[in-house]
């Protein structure tokens, strides 16, 4: 298993509980600094062994007076490490410093101004004297801790933020990760770069090159085989371990049948031509289509495809290790896509590799033999991605949608056979088709489309009636997928994407906007 460990300059960010720790993690990361969350249970000597670059003390419950709320030992800040609080980690560290959190009885949610009250301070310098955030706090800080500068105000908050440029200390009442805070991202760039001082060394180049150096130190001449799914993960995983061990590496792509227009061959061609990797194609279509047949409930869709997936895959991974044997080698490592965000919400990097049981048709049995290898274990989506062009991966792979690893198969409202996934397929070609011509696949986080195939209204097409079947699109947009809202895709668009798919698709009459965010409903239909 590889580690969680890199050499870089570590920002560690303090999850007090709120859903903004990795988000911070992820901001720090775009400011090329090397981030990682962990629990509010760490030990200070836990925190100072780790030798951060800087801890960012993150938001979490309303009230540091709520019973049994998180609070920092004062400890941290006798380190000389330099520590960024925000929100909730805002007022619990004005507290460990000897400053005032009161009750104030009165919220601040949502937009709020906030003016800069020094000329002086380096977290602030250079912004305008007022600028938008976002607040979401009960309580506030009364009195700013002694030797702090308070360096912001809104109308509700009189220590909006502050700072103590000699201690390398300083903290916002405010939420700079979230988009809505309109200078957030230079905020949280000066504290890291100017009043941290810490060194913006975390690029895809230099991700690449400490991947490489752990893939071979993990893997030495043994021989290691990768699924291939056809998403930007497996995709990016494959090509960082072929770069590091080159031919010990043969990939194998399961085709269930369930895959979009022209994915196959984006794998077969494209990712082997980019590359040079060895595949191995497995053509089991059939057989899914056969146990797939007359099954309408999602979730036995669901644990018959992964049922099946891990068989087929089982199947080719030991005929390589028999022909690997019978040349005198070992295979002993799986490459698996597996990122950060899912590191983080198995155990804040544990060192357990949990698998998600339906929601990762890569998902592979444990008892299967080999020893994982994880080169994107530090990574988030946008990272993989920026390394996947820095191996010179084809862009239709790199910045490709994510799509479930059960396919088709959980957009098919109803049983799947080969006529239904020809329908949807052709009239998911049209979209991927309209959408990329629009030029808005980076506005649209995912966009599914969904075969309504127990359904059937009635139209008029030409001089006849017409009893078909409606196509849903989902177009969303959104940071992670755990939420989302539906995407305000133009009309024109929207109009000609039905024009066509009613026209050149003739089960379909119908075509409907799923116009809900979720929660409450899912990405996917099924
Ligand atoms: P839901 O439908 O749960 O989807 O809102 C959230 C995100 O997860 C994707 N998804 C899957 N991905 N295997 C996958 O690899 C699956 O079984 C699966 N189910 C949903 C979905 O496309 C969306 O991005």
């Amino acid at each position: 298993m590889s580690e969680l460990r890199t050499d870089h300059p570590t920002v560690l960010v303090v999850d007090f509980g709120a859903q903004y720790a990795q988000l911070i993690a992820r901001r720090v990361r775009e400011a090329s600094i090397y981030s990682e969350v962990i629990p509010h249970t760490t030990s200070v000597a836990e925190i100072v062994a780790r030798q951060p670059a800087a801890v960012i003390l993150s938001g979490g419950p309303s009230s540091v007076y709520e019973p049994g709320a998180p609070s920092i030992d004062p400890a941290l800040f006798e380190a000389g490490i330099p520590v960024f609080g925000i929100c909730y980690g805002f007022q619990a560290m004005a507290q460990a410093l000897g400053g005032d959190v009161a009750h104030t009885g009165t919220r601040e949610y949502g937009r709020t101004v906030l003016v800069r009250t020094a000329t002086d301070d380096v977290v602030f310098s250079d912004l305008p004297t007022e600028q938008t955030v976002w607040m979401s706090h009960g309580d506030s800080v009364a009195v700013a801790p002694q030797g702090f500068t308070v360096t912001a105000s809104t109308d509700g908050t009189a220590v909006a933020a502050f700072e103590n440029r000699e201690r390398k200390l300083a903290g916002v009442q405010f939420h700079p990760e979230v988009r809505h805070s309109e200078h957030g991202q230079t905020v949280l760039r000066r504290f890291l770069h100017d009043l941290a001082g810490i060194a913006a060394d975390w690029t895809p180049d230099s991700i690449v090159e400490q991947q490489v150096a752990a893939i071979r130190a993990q893997v030495g001449s043994d021989r290691v085989i990768c699924g291939l799914s056809g998403g930007v993960d497996s995709a990016v995983a494959a090509a960082l371990v072929h770069k590091a061990v080159g031919d010990q590496l043969t990939c194998v792509f399961v085709d269930h049948g369930l895959l979009r227009a022209g994915e196959r061959e984006q794998v077969e061609r494209d990712f082997v031509a980019a590359t040079g990797v060895q595949l191995v194609v497995v053509d089991a279509a059939s057989r899914f289509l056969e146990a797939l047949a007359g099954v309408s409930d999602p979730e036995t869709k669901r644990k018959e495809i992964g049922r099946l997936f891990i068989r087929v895959f089982e199947d080719a991974a030991a005929a390589l290790v028999a022909d690997a044997g019978a040349h005198g080698e070992q295979v002993k490592f799986l490459v698996q896509g597996t990122l950060y965000p899912d590191v983080v919400e198995s155990g804040h990097g544990s060192g357990t590799a949990t698998i998600k049981s339906h929601h990762n048709v890569g998902g592979l049995p444990e008892d299967l033999q080999f020893t994982l290898v994880e080169p994107l274990r530090l990574l988030f989506k946008d990272e993989v991605r920026a390394v996947g062009r820095q191996l010179g991966l084809p862009e239709a792979i790199v910045a490709r949608h994510p799509f479930p690893g059960p396919g088709l198969a959980i957009r098919i409202v109803g049983a799947v056979d080969a006529d239904r996934l020809r329908i949807l397929r052709d009239a998911d070609a049209i979209v991927r088709e309209e959408v990329s011509r629009a030029g808005l696949d980076s506005q649209v986080w995912q966009m599914p489309v969904v075969l309504l195939a127990d359904v059937r209204s009635v139209g008029v097409q030409g001089d006849g009636r017409t009893y078909g079947h409606p196509i849903v699109l989902r177009p969303i947009t959104s940071e992670d997928a755990m939420t989302a809202d539906w995407a305000r895709l133009p009309y024109e668009l929207l109009a000609h994407i039905s024009n066509r798919i009613t026209n050149e698709v003739s089960e379909v009459n119908r075509v409907v906007l799923d116009i809900t965010s979720k929660p409450p409903g899912t990405v996917e239909w099924e």
